[in-house]
């Protein structure tokens, strides 16, 4: 099987960041580019990543007019990732144009597309806050349409929090893979995620990968919480 585990790289600082994955690299199934280390060190941390055989997931969650959005999945694309994220209020032709730059750029480069993954409702969102967007219903009624509509556009995975899973797990067709923070192992401080969950909790419920940041880069030696952690999700 598969390791499941995605590292999130937290972290300004490139050195550390590549440091980092150079050492848990090995123990896990990829590592997580966001934007604070993509806009501090730019795309040369993916190829600085790449060149270590690291797989990469980039969490830009992008959102504009499909043209843009499907030309930056493009550079993405050129730049070897494994996962990427973009969010699924972007609608339906927006998620299209970048399925279909992600599958073209790959073909043409002759690699596997990277996994365009849709963003539903932030976990920041509560019912009010949404509805002041002009969203009334719900979070839960919109992460279900919007995931609707994003494997209706052709999107292949989803990032959800750990509590969506059953629930996604039981409207979605089983090939969309489902990609969760929000784990803790119970030996760790929850500190900021609200609702967890562990890791073998998480795999029963229907996530597809695991993507985890503090109980890996801020342990004492994150070699061996990776280690732990991959074991703990039956890697
Ligand atoms: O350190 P921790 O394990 O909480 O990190 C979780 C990672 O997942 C962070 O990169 C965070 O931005 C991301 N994330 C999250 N909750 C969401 C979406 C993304 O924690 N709803």
């Amino acid at each position: 099987m598969r390791n499941p585990i995605i590292v999130a790289l937290d972290l300004p600082d490139p050195d550390q960041a590549l440091a980092l994955a150079r050492a848990v690299g090995p123990h896990v199934g990829a590592v997580k580019v966001g934007k604070e280390l993509f806009v501090s060190a730019g795309p040369e941390i993916v190829r600085a990543l790449r060149a270590e055989g690291v797989g990469v997931f980039l969490d830009l969650k992008f959102h504009d007019i499909p043209n843009t959005v499907a030309k930056a999945v493009t550079a993405a694309t050129r730049l070897d990732v494994q996962m990427l994220t973009l969010h699924a209020g972007g609608g339906r032709e927006m998620m299209q144009a970048a399925e279909k730059s992600a599958q073209e750029t790959a073909a043409s480069l002759g690699r596997p597309a990277p996994l365009v993954l849709a963003v539903t409702v932030l976990t920041s969102f509560n019912e009010a806050g949404l509805a002041e967007t002009g969203v009334p219903g719900g979070v839960e009624n919109q992460v279900e349409r919007l995931a609707r509509l994003a494997t209706d556009s052709g999107i292949r995975g989803l990032v959800c929090s750990p509590l969506e899973l059953l629930r996604l797990r039981s409207v979605l067709p089983s090939r969309i893979q489902l990609v969760t923070p929000g784990i803790r192992t119970g030996t760790e401080k929850a500190d900021d995620q609200k609702r967890t969950l562990s890791p073998a909790e998480a795999m029963a419920a229907g996530a597809s990968w695991l993507v985890v940041g503090r109980p890996i880069y801020a342990a004492a030696d994150p070699v061996a919480a990776a280690q732990a952690i991959a074991r703990m999700a039956g890697a």
